[in-house]
């Protein structure tokens, strides 16, 4: 009697052990067909025959299949991408934007908040994004600073005082008014928000895990004693919160809050409203003409290599020859602080550059080769660039925006570029 259970195992075994198998060929049959077809369906720039087979190199599959039905959502919802700050390289950085965040999903809508200065003209490039509903570029107006600001904010570290921080915050603030503005027109309502810095690089596609239901997501590292505020993602909800960074600043004051820099702010104004938030590491870093020591102190700043395969997670950045990586960075980065401007580093993510002195010569070279011909040829472009190609370019950006309060192509073109 005890021996007939045994009897059965054998074939018992061999029964689950032929379904074991089959499954583990059906299934991964099954996710490569639905990969093929999924990729195939969102893929405009035609079809790449390798990336099915990218795809089975790439395990696990579940979570991979896990990402592409959350793109599949993203790519039906309503997307703000609200891009924030001066032009300043915006030839190196304004590329890799279009097409790591905007192109990768192609229904955003973008919004533009920047100061009128002399890179200006270089916005000319987004004639190229996607979708364009609002640009505004303001000449920058001194915003009064009354005790409430005076108290809640400090000078320290930030290059332009409490004018610096409270110009800034008129931007981003700006933003969250634009996109209010074109959804009462419209008669909808945003799903997302993504807000974004000018002047970040971008080296790889803003992934769907970054977009978190209920939750404001920032980038971890370069917190400098709050929360890295170099991008956000949210609903409209949380971002509401997130980008009234002036407005709610007499909420901090009457909270006691004093002597905050932008990222303590911004942390503070997050918790006192109650938005939690979540750290992802994300693919861009702050490209930066600002000299900083090296090797950095306790409280210096690393400057990364462009060329740093990342995530960078915002880190400042600037195209260099490499001069510290392996187990150099692992020494510079253990002195610096970690609630500081400290950043991700293991695995080879960070090389390091010596930034103490102005960009070296030659750095264009060094970016073409990272950034690649697409990027390089627009950079090309804008170091090239004419009055007259300048304000064709705004002419035809204009066009694709809804809403448009800026100064004329014309002005903004000379302002920047020497008559021919
Ligand atoms: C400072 O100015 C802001 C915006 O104008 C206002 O909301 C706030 O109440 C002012 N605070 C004080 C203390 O005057
Ligand atoms: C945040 O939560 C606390 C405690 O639950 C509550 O007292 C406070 O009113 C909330 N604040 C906001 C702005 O919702």
């Amino acid at each position: 009697m005890s021996k007939s259970p045994r009897k059965f195992s054998t074939p018992v075994k061999w029964v689950s052990e032929i379904n074991w198998r089959l499954t583990g060929l059906i299934i991964p049959l099954v996710l490569f067909l639905m990969f093929f077809s999924l990729h195939y369906s969102y893929t405009s720039n035609g079809f790449n025959a390798f990336y099915p087979v990218q795809l089975l190199l790439h395990l696990p599959f579940a979570r991979d299949n896990d990402q592409v039905s959350n793109k599949e959502e993203l790519l039906r919802s309503k997307i703000a991408v609200c891009l924030v700050g001066g032009a300043r390289r915006f030839e190196l950085t304004g590329p890799s934007i279009i097409e790591n965040i905007l192109k990768e999903y192609p229904n955003s809508d973008l919004f533009l908040s920047s100061p009128l200065d002399s890179d200006t003209f270089k916005f000319s490039l987004l004639k190229f994004a996607p979708h364009v509903a609002a640009v505004r570029i303001i000449q920058p107006q001194p915003l009064p600073e009354n005790e409430s600001y005076a108290r809640v904010l400090t000078p320290h570290n930030s290059p332009n005082g409490i004018q610096g921080l409270l110009q800034y915050f008129n931007l981003v603030e700006g933003c969250l008014t634009m996109i209010k503005s074109h959804q009462k027109k419209n008669n909808f309502m945003y799903d997302w928000v993504v807000r974004t810095r000018v002047d970040g690089y971008w080296n790889a596609p803003l992934g769907p895990q970054n977009f978190v239901p209920g939750k404001y997501l920032v980038p971890p590292g370069s917190s400098y004693g709050g929360l890295n505020d170099r991008l956000g993602i949210g609903d409209l909800t949380t971002s509401t919160v997130a980008l009234s960074r002036l407005s709610l600043i007499p909420h901090l004051d009457s909270a006691g809050f004093t002597n905050l820099n932008s990222e303590a702010a911004f942390k503070a104004q997050l918790t006192t409203q109650n938005v939690s938030y979540v750290a992802n590491r994300l693919p861009f870093c702050v490209v930066s003409d600002r000299r900083y020591d090296f090797p950095p102190g306790q409280f210096g700043v690393p400057v990364a290599a462009l060329s740093s395969p990342g995530p960078l997670s915002g880190a400042k950045c600037r195209p260099c020859t490499v001069v510290c990586e392996g187990l150099c960075v692992e020494s510079v980065m253990e002195s610096v602080e970690k609630e500081w401007s400290w950043t991700d580093w293991e695995n080879g993510a960070l090389s390091l550059c010596d930034a103490h002195k102005e960009w070296e010569s030659g750095w264009e070279k060094i970016f073409d080769q990272v950034a690649g011909k697409k990027h390089a040829n627009a950079r090309k472009r804008i170091e090239r660039m004419k009055i007259g190609e300048c304000v064709r370019d705004f002419d035809e950006l204009r066009k694709k925006s809804a809403y448009w309060s800026a100064p004329p192509g014309d002005e903004i073109c000379t302002l920047g570029l020497s008559p021919p």
